[in-house]
């Protein structure tokens, strides 16, 4: 074979490579299941599922934990979003967040919402944060995310009930510091799903502001 034939023999299988390579894209994208062909898959052909997490988390929980995924305020720009077992609790969507603190408590055996409530922290009274936190029930998922001022309003209390549900930042939680965080009702040690960052002007993202937090996991369901 000449030179040029050998070209134009790889320039056919280019061409039905890059048709089929083209074809199967567009299959996959206007449908969620693809079945391959029998020659390609091998004689037990399985269908391939675009598996789709929940709360979009990068990978899936185990039996028995939940999902969720916690975004604070963008600045005082964009609001939180809370997403708990694929279900959003709180967005600005939704139209259900606001500056300060936003919370949702969750029943840690079947994974229901209780309820979800908005703190502002910058002019709102306390004692109704005050209040909230300390009729917490047992065995109850509590969601946090800041948005624009979650500390201006802190007092020792609030931070003590706070800290009593396993956060380690609440105690040095301050004026427009980013904050997310998930905890327990009487959780007995540190929860493991927290992140805070604090607002100073050589480290902010933004003017005036940190960065936005994302926090994302799989909380073990409450058994008994
Ligand atoms: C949570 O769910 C369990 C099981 O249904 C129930 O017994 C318990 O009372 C619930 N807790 C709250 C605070 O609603």
């Amino acid at each position: 074979m000449r030179v040029s034939g050998v070209l134009r023999l790889l320039a056919l299988i280019f061409a039905l490579v890059a048709t089929w390579i083209f074809i199967r894209s567009y299959i996959s994208l206007t449908m969620k299941t693809i079945r391959l062909p029998r020659w390609l898959a091998g004689s037990d052909s399985k269908e391939i599922k675009a598996v789709k997490t929940k709360c979009g988390l990068s990978k899936p929980c185990p039996d028995n934990f939940f999902a969720f995924k916690i975004s604070s305020g963008a600045a005082n720009v964009v609001g939180p979003t809370m997403c708990f077992e694929n279900f959003v609790i709180m967005s600005p969507v939704k139209n259900n967040v606001g500056r300060g603190l936003n919370i949702a408590l969750v029943n840690g055996t079947t994974g229901t919402l209780l309820t979800q409530k908005c703190f502002d922290m910058y002019s709102g009274d306390v004692k109704l944060l005050v209040k909230f936190l300390k009729e917490i029930p047992e065995d109850t998922l509590v969601l946090v995310a800041s948005y624009d001022d979650p500390g201006t309003k802190m007092n020792k209390e609030t931070r003590k009930l706070l800290s009593s549900l396993g956060s380690s930042y609440a105690e040095q939680l301050g004026f427009r510091d980013s904050w997310v965080f998930l905890g327990a009702k009487n959780l007995k040690d540190k929860s493991p799903f927290e992140q805070f960052l604090k607002n100073h002007p050589d480290t902010n993202k933004y003017e005036g502001w940190p960065e936005l937090l994302e926090l994302e996991g799989c909380v073990p369901r409450k058994v008994f």
